[in-house]
């Protein structure tokens, strides 16, 4: 099924983890997949392999936190496909934990401007562009940090509401022109980001999860192709959490289960 034939999609930080796997399977739909990127590299890569399977895809160095950049690059995509149909905001960092009373200015601000910034810049252009042609399909990439934020992270998980926040916003303000604004809150899932928790805690964290697995890429991938479909058109403003049941369980529920499925 090619259900975005036609559409022209932009993915931020494309080159690797969730945003290669959502560039991968936007341009299996049918998409013409823009792979943008800080690592110019990474994003090449991704672009010729979807390239090579007979999808469209082109590769762009991309800074989201520099708005002049991001003006450039849409309008770039303006000359060269006259339109942005989906945008998917997911260019992110897990930035380094620390305590609240020891967190750097410098950490702070830099989560902010890659998470906060960087996902206004882009929404702001896309959005122009939507709007001239009355239709669009938005999605910001939050996290379980936007459930409950992490200990250690209070960076992370401000940036991660504050997602919550721009998505509510936007689809109220863009609704009148056919334009779905929807957030993803992904559990777990295995890429270069959480190697390090994962190499700590992987045994632990799948255990903890009901589906009894990491969740992958192509999981979240997966969510953003329902929201990025034409007829979802009544779905927005929301944040679709996707974690295999992960935030849902509590102590109790673990006493209950152990009790009874032995
Ligand atoms: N992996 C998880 O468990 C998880 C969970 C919840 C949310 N998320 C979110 O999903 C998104 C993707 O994360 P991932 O796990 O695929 O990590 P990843 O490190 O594999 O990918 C992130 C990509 O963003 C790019 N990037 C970083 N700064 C950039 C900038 N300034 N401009 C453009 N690109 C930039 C990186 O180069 C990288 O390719 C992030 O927003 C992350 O916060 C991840």
């Amino acid at each position: 099924m090619s259900t975005l034939k036609g559409q022209v999609a932009v993915v931020t930080g494309g080159g690797s983890g969730i945003g290669k796997a959502i560039s991968q399977q936007l341009a299996e739909q049918g998409a013409h997949v823009w792979v943008t990127d800080i690592q110019e590299v990474s994003a090449t890569r991704v672009a010729e392999e979807i390239s090579q399977k007979g999808n469209k895809a082109s590769a762009y160095r991309l800074d989201v936190t520099d708005a002049a950049g991001v003006r450039g690059f849409f309008e770039q995509v303006d000359q060269e496909c006259g339109r942005v149909d989906i945008l998917v905001n997911n260019a992110g960092i897990a930035g380094n934990p620390s305590l609240l009373v020891n967190m750097k200015d410098e950490e702070w601000m830099k989560m902010f401007d890659i998470h906060v910034n960087g996902s206004f810049y882009c929404l702001r252009e896309a959005a122009k562009r939507m709007i001239r042609h009355n239709y669009g399909r938005v999605i910001n990439m939050s996290s379980l940090a936007a459930v409950t934020s992490l200990a250690g992270f209070a960076h992370y998980g401000a940036v991660k509401y504050a997602l919550v926040g721009l998505t509510q916003a936007a689809a109220k303000e863009l609704a009148a022109y056919q334009i779905t604004v929807n957030a993803i809150k992904p559990g777990v899932i295995r890429s270069a980001l959480t190697e390090g928790i994962l190499a700590m805690a992987e045994e632990r964290l799948s255990e903890a999860t009901p589906v009894k697995k990491i969740g992958s890429p192509e999981d979240i991938a997966k969510a953003v192709l329902m929201f990025a479909q034409p007829d979802s058109s009544f779905v927005t403003g929301t944040s679709l959490v996707v974690d295999g049941a992960f935030s849902l369980m509590n102590e109790m529920d673990r006493v209950m289960l152990d009790a009874l499925q032995q």
